[in-house]
């Protein structure tokens, strides 16, 4: 049996969700694939029987780049295919968004979930403290043993999703509002003197969205708003508007930049 699984990741919750699940097949063969690294124009999944689908929620949405990603896959039916989403407090029905893309593919889904992670929108919320991180982590490795099993057994038919006023107002009218100025959200990043032109930010960018000119990242707006390059900048050079000045950063502890490094 072999399972392919594609992450989307800012912070790394949603490779560290793909690796406990990489883990959990015991005796099988799993490639786990960032998004990011593949290139998108008609994707055909030919040689594995099993396709997960790995990726945080944004505004009770999917990541557009995943978003893309459905919009093209081609895959034949006898495949197996699951999605987890992992967020940090309101979920909406992105697991009813991938079985709607997915069926315009042809493809069904067969099972979808939810895994609740440290919250990183850090324009709202600085991280949380880590005792509360690693209840949550705790709660997070007894689910996936879960969805390994379930996944394990190839059932077919669970869809977890939030209620149906929140996905509603959620997921559909604030959503979609909010996804439209998701890739020019990038003007608001700017940099303090702490930058020393080191380049992680650029590199580490699931987007290709961020140059350094002048030692100094520039960003393209074509942006994913993961977060990615404002939490993993080491000398916390990176804020959003004022509101990131004093807010503790969030990675996943699992995980490090390297892992997450596209170029
Ligand atoms: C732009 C943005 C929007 C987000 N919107 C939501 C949301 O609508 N609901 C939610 O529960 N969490 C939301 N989050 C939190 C992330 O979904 C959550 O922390 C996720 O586990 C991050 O995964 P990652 O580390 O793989 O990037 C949002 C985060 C970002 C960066
Ligand atoms: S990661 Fe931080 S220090 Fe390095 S170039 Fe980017 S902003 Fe500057
Ligand atoms: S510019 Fe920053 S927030 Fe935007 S996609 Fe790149 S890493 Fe993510």
């Amino acid at each position: 049996m072999r399972t392919v699984i594609y992450y989307f990741s800012g912070t790394g919750n949603s490779l560290d969700v793909a690796q406990g699940l990489a883990k959990s097949f015991i005796n099988e063969d799993v490639e786990i694939i960032n998004l990011s690294t593949i290139h998108i124009h008609e994707f055909k999944i030919l040689s594995s029987d099993r396709i997960g689908i790995i990726f945080p929620i944004y505004m009770g949405r999917m990541p557009i780049m995943v978003s893309n990603f459905l919009e093209k896959l081609v895959a034949d039916k006898s495949k197996y295919v699951f999605a987890i989403a992992t967020y940090g407090g309101l979920a909406g029905d992105v697991i009813q968004q991938v079985k709607t893309k997915l069926k315009i593919r042809g493809i069904k889904l067969s099972a979808g979930f939810l895994v609740k992670m440290p919250e990183n929108f850090i324009p709202f919320f600085g991280a949380i403290p880590e005792a509360e991180q690693q209840k949550l982590f705790q709660r997070k490795d007894r689910k996936i043993s879960q969805i390994a099993h379930y996944i394990t057994k190839k059932k077919k038919g669970h869809f977890e999703n939030d209620f149906f006023l929140i996905n509603m107002l959620y997921s559909g009218f604030i959503g979609k509002m909010g996804q439209k100025m998701i890739p020019t959200a990038d003007k608001n990043f700017w940099t303090t003197d702490k930058c020393n032109g080191c380049e992680i930010c650029c590199k580490i960018c699931p987007a290709d969205n961020i140059i350094i000119r002048n030692e100094r990242p520039v960003w393209k707006h074509k942006c994913e708003l993961c977060l990615a390059c404002l939490q993993w900048c080491p000398l916390e050079a990176i804020q959003y508007k004022k509101s990131t000045l004093k807010r503790k950063r969030y990675q996943n502890p699992n995980i490090n930049a390297g892992n997450l490094t596209t170029r």
